[in-house]
């Protein structure tokens, strides 16, 4: 691997108040019916283990795998369906939790694939946003933070898949690239 340095850019305190947060905001917002929480992994395991666990309420976790980066840090635009929800999603409300929005392209094509599966809703909630590398026309219900357009490792997120275990989030700097 090239190197590199990790800097920090939200500590584990900080992300553990915010997913507090949006877990009272949803659970505000949620006027009843089945619930269905949808992890996308890799990257929102995490995410989706600390978030389900402030929803004092009745819902159902379920996890897709997806994979839409192939070339390290850029996305190939292709989305790769590796694994499917075995949980129906008949009439419920689906909350799809993911780790990071970056062109939109993967939660585009999965609010698609939910579609027609005949959910009552489908809400998406991000724990982290990059508006300015969106290529799609797509916005999160819920987003965690807004961040700028760095590439990011830690709590869930990898590159390379390595640095998931970190319990901060990091911007990962190439010192070869100058970025
Ligand atoms: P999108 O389809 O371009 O929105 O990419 C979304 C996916 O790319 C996320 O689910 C992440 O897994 C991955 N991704 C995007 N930005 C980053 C990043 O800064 N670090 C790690 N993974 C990222
Ligand atoms: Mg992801």
């Amino acid at each position: 691997m090239e190197d590199f340095v990790l800097k920090k850019i939200i500590s584990a305190e900080d992300i553990s108040c915010k997913v507090k947060e949006l877990a009272k905001t949803i659970k505000s917002d949620c006027n009843g019916g089945s619930l269905l929480f949808v992890g996308v992994l890799k990257g929102a395991w995490m995410f989706m283990a600390d978030i389900v666990r402030y929803l004092d309420m009745p819902l159902e976790v379920s996890f897709i795998a997806v994979s839409s980066y192939k070339d390290g840090t850029s996305s190939t635009g292709v989305v790769r369906l590796l694994w499917d929800s075995d949980i129906s999603m008949e009439g419920k409300n689906v909350y799809i939790i993911e780790d990071i929005i970056d062109s939109g392209l993967t939660l585009q094509h999965l609010k698609k694939l939910f579609s027609v599966r005949n959910p009552k809703s489908i809400n998406i909630c991000c724990l982290l946003d990059k508006p300015s590398r969106r290529v799609v026309d797509l916005e999160p219900d819920y987003t965690g933070f807004t961040i700028p357009d760095e590439f990011i490792v830690g709590y869930g997120l990898d590159y390379d898949n390595k640095f998931r275990n970190l319990k901060d989030i990091h911007k990962l700097k190439f010192l070869s690239r100058g970025k």
